[in-house]
């Protein structure tokens, strides 16, 4: 795993249910992300630990990815929210905790990772399509759940990135 730019000191790690409330600030602070009850990301924590990703710096969680193994399609890993604490933005992380996650033993045997990002959104579609370019596989878009799905009518699209088929990882665990 790589952190590139200073950003050394900062420990990758799967989630504990301690880490739920500041997981919670985390994706509250970036105003970017749809903020989920706190319960959710206890549930995380709790259930999903291994296919989720905290990244702490002295004691503090400024990074944040959690997945699950799509049920229906075993060589899916549906990635649902990353969030990077502003301070430590374009220095790798996003990218080091995706690429921390794939390499994890929970990811054994999964050929995509599909996470759904709106069009505004462009860092998210930056990062999506440098893990993509890194890894030497297609990201291929296209719609996925449209903003009219959404209660308020002022919902974006959310689009698909598929992104795959990946090749067995280097596993670090
Ligand atoms: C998107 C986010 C997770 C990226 O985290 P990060 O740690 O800054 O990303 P990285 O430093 O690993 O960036 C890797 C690459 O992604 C792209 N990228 C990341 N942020 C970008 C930005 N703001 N603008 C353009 N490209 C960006 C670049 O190609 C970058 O490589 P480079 O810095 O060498 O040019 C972070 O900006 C964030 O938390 N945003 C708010 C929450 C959010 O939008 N999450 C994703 C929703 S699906």
């Amino acid at each position: 795993m790589t952190i590139s730019k200073s950003s050394t000191g900062i420990r990758l790690r799967v989630p504990c249910v301690e880490d739920g409330a500041a997981i919670w600030e985390l994706v509250k602070n970036t105003r970017v992300l749809d903020i989920n009850s706190p319960y959710s990301y206890l549930m995380f924590a709790r259930y999903f630990q291994n296919t989720c990703v905290a990244a702490e710096d002295a004691g503090k969680i400024v990074g944040f990815v959690s997945a699950f193994r799509s049920p229906a399609a075993a060589e899916v890993i549906f990635v649902w929210q990353v969030a990077v604490e502003e301070a430590y933005r374009r220095r790798g992380l996003g990218m080091a905790m995706l690429t921390h996650l794939l390499n994890s033993q929970a990811c054994r045997g999964i050929r995509f990772l599909e996470i759904t990002v709106t069009p505004s959104n462009q860092a998210a579609s930056s990062l999506y399509r440098r893990l993509a370019k890194e890894l030497g596989v297609r990201c291929e878009i296209y719609p996925c759940f449209p903003g009219w799905l959404f209660p308020g009518g002022k919902h974006e699209d959310e689009m698909m990135f598929r992104i795959g088929p990946l090749k067995e990882m280097s596993r670090k665990d």
